[in-house]
């Protein structure tokens, strides 16, 4: 069964082709970074009249990839909640899907953002079966999720203010670096000092799995301003220490989440779990602990179709599909459309 996936809720319209929910066939990114870093962050009106150019021509090129015909796709998915994400985007998105499904009479199924991030783990790893923990993160969640089976979700946590994404654009910003900051951020800690300066881990010993991010963010700006620390000269320090800071917080109450829950998997998703700190010390702990550690390849950490069409296949497969005319354009919060 092949299922075409389509995500456009922030800035980049993504389309894949994913047979059976496992086998990736095509998974084409179109990305708007290079317009809204000139700004710091997403232009809402912006990236929709981009994702309303680029929607058409990227389906396009991922059945072609695909080498897979529009008659040919099943099923229909796209990203229709989020709760980070930009309305106006997922409409461009959902509208493209549900008209294709419409009028070649095929099911089309919704998909939550957060959910999509969880599912572009399934392709890549064969054996990953529910239960697990998940850890999702990105530039607008911070979420520990309990995942008992499909569909059934128990939001343990999430971000109280900025998530953690959030947190590494804005520091990135401080600091000198474009938007998104995350992975230039992670490069230069590679040759900066962790120790280089002391920043607090936020909630690291509350007694629940909330996070906040945004004292640390400003942790890190009070620092630079009264100690009229020369950027220039400390980035890398800076870099390395603010990224332990979230990679400890992270680690430390997710790993707490999973022993509580008896569990012996745990997946992690969204842009910040392409960070190299956090995947290496998540590896380490699952060989120190005796868990299955399970994250996505770098290009299906950030946005991408493959998950929505993998959860597209399983939420068809559980009869869980819309009337292509019945979209309700509302804001929903958690995990489900
Ligand atoms: O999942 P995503 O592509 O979009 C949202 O759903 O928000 O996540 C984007 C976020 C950005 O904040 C970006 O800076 C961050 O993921 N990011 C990273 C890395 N790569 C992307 N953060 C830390 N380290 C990285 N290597
Ligand atoms: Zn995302």
């Amino acid at each position: 069964m092949n299922i075409l996936g389509i995500e456009t809720s922030a800035d980049d319209t993504c389309a894949a082709v994913v047979k059976n929910g496992r086998k990736i066939l095509s998974n084409i990114v179109s990305s708007q970074a290079h317009i809204h870093s000139k700004y710091g962050g997403i232009i809402p009106e912006q990236a929709a009249r981009q994702h309303i150019k680029n929607v058409i021509p990227t389906i396009d090129l991922s059945l072609k990839v695909a080498k897979t015909k529009l008659s040919e796709i099943d099923v229909f998915a796209a990203t229709g909640a989020s709760n980070a994400g930009v309305f106006i985007n997922i409409i461009v998105g959902v509208q493209t899907a549900a008209t294709l499904a419409h009028f070649l009479n095929k099911p089309f199924v919704l998909t939550n953002h957060m959910e999509a991030h969880i599912f572009a783990n399934f392709p890549e790893h064969k054996s990953l079966r529910f239960p697990f923990l998940a850890l999702v993160v990105s530039g607008g969640h911070t979420m520990l999720i309990w995942a008992k089976k499909h569909g059934h979700y128990e939001l343990l946590g999430e971000t109280r203010d900025d998530a953690a994404g959030e947190a590494f654009d804005k520091v990135g910003r401080m600091i000198g670096l474009k938007y998104p900051a995350g992975p230039k951020i992670d490069k230069l800690a590679k040759e900066g000092d962790k120790k280089g300066f002391d920043f607090p881990r936020p909630m690291i010993g509350s007694n629940d799995y909330d996070f906040s991010f945004s004292g640390l963010k400003t942790s890190v700006m009070t620092k630079i301003k009264f100690e009229k620390i020369n950027i220039k000269k400390h980035k890398k320090d800076l870099a390395a220490s603010f990224q332990q800071s979230i990679v400890d917080v992270l680690v430390y109450k997710t790993i707490r989440a999973l022993k509580e829950k008896g569990s012996s998997r745990l997946i992690i998703g969204g842009g910040v779990a392409a960070n190299s700190q956090l995947r290496v010390a998540f590896s380490k702990k699952a060989e120190k602990l005796g868990f299955e550690f399970f994250c996505p390849s770098l290009n299906l950490c950030t946005d991408n179709a493959v998950g929505v069409a993998s959860l597209g296949y399983f939420k068809h497969k559980h009869k869980d599909v819309e009337n292509p005319l019945d979209f309700d354009p509302v804001f929903k919060k958690g995990l489900g459309v």
